[in-house]
């Protein structure tokens, strides 16, 4: 089955446009329309966007739902303000070029999923991730969010294709973090059939199902190379989520990661400055030698 959903021309034209050189919409047409379609078939109530920028994909999910009684959507990011027109509050779109979107649709910005999740008092029918791309952020996400949502709803994953790129961007090369999670996933899964960008698709959703047995596998993924530094106040309130959800082995092999993971972190800064100290006394013995 297709879940490609042409959208609303007007609504199409507005993403298409930029603002001082930065693309309104950061999907592309295909990606889009795959997101509309899919949300559009499952009908969903209670929707929530991680990663919002400036509100192009949270138009398409409340144009999705905007004759759906009670639905609404629930846009979190991490950046207190637009990353980069910073005079402009995450998810501005909606406001300035669909304001009848605008009732359904509340942003928290500044924090991170983890620390907000409990507080909205709901469970999810749907959830966007679309963050970072830089593991472990879409992994740490994911494990957030799966016990506030309900068993078969799904999730849809942005930029799973992004590692792999034609043009070889170096900014691509560390933007593993959607396809880890997507691939690493058991249970249903769909993918859009095509990519403007890539020449592999680059949006998927899954189904929350098995859910144990899925988030055993996203903590494990946590042992791979981490491309991002991550705040101990993140890690603390995944853990925290873990701790009331999951089980107690979940909880042991999470702190063993983020052990190790401490671990190497200072063995490489220590490597890093002893490298610096060493560099320092060359430079100052070459000096002195010259001044002789
Ligand atoms: C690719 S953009 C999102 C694009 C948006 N979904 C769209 O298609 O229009 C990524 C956004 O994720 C935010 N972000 C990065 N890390 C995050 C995190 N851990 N939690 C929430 N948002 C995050 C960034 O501030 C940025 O606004």
């Amino acid at each position: 089955m297709s879940y490609g959903k042409s959208l609303p021309e007007a609504m199409a034209s507005v993403l298409k446009g930029n603002i001082d050189g930065y693309s309104i919409s950061k999907m592309s047409k295909s990606d889009q329309e795959f997101l509309f379609g899919l949300v559009s078939s499952i009908k969903p109530k209670n929707c929530l966007e991680v990663g919002v920028y400036s509100g192009g994909s949270s138009s398409i999910i409340l144009e999705a739902i905007k004759d759906i009684e009670d639905s609404f959507l629930i846009g979190v990011d991490i950046s207190p303000k637009h990353p980069y027109l910073v005079d402009n509050d995450i998810g501005f779109v909606v406001k300035d070029n669909f304001p009848y979107l605008s009732d359904k649709y509340r942003v928290h910005s500044g924090k991170d999923v983890s620390e907000l999740i409990d507080d909205f008092g709901v469970k999810f029918d749907f959830a966007l991730i679309d963050t970072a791309h830089m593991h472990p952020c879409e992994t740490l996400n994911l494990i957030s969010i799966l016990p506030y949502m309900k068993s078969d709803s799904w999730i849809v994953i942005h930029d799973i294709g992004m590692f792999y790129c034609q043009d070889n961007r170096i900014q691509s090369r560390d933007k593993f973090a959607s396809k880890y999670i997507f691939d690493c996933w058991q249970g249903e899964r769909l993918t859009s059939e095509k990519c403007e960008f890539f020449t592999i698709p680059n949006i998927g959703a899954i189904k929350v199902e098995n859910v144990e047995d899925n988030l055993e596998r996203l903590i494990s993924l946590l042992f791979n190379r981490w491309d991002m530094e991550v705040d101990d106040t993140i890690l603390d309130s995944v853990r925290k989520i873990i701790q009331k959800h999951y089980s107690v082995a979940n909880v042991e092999m999470f702190d063993r990661i983020i052990a190790r993971k401490k671990y190497i972190s200072a063995l490489v800064k220590k490597e890093q400055n002893d490298k610096k100290r060493m560099v320092n006394k060359v430079k100052r013995y070459v000096k002195s030698i010259l001044n002789l």
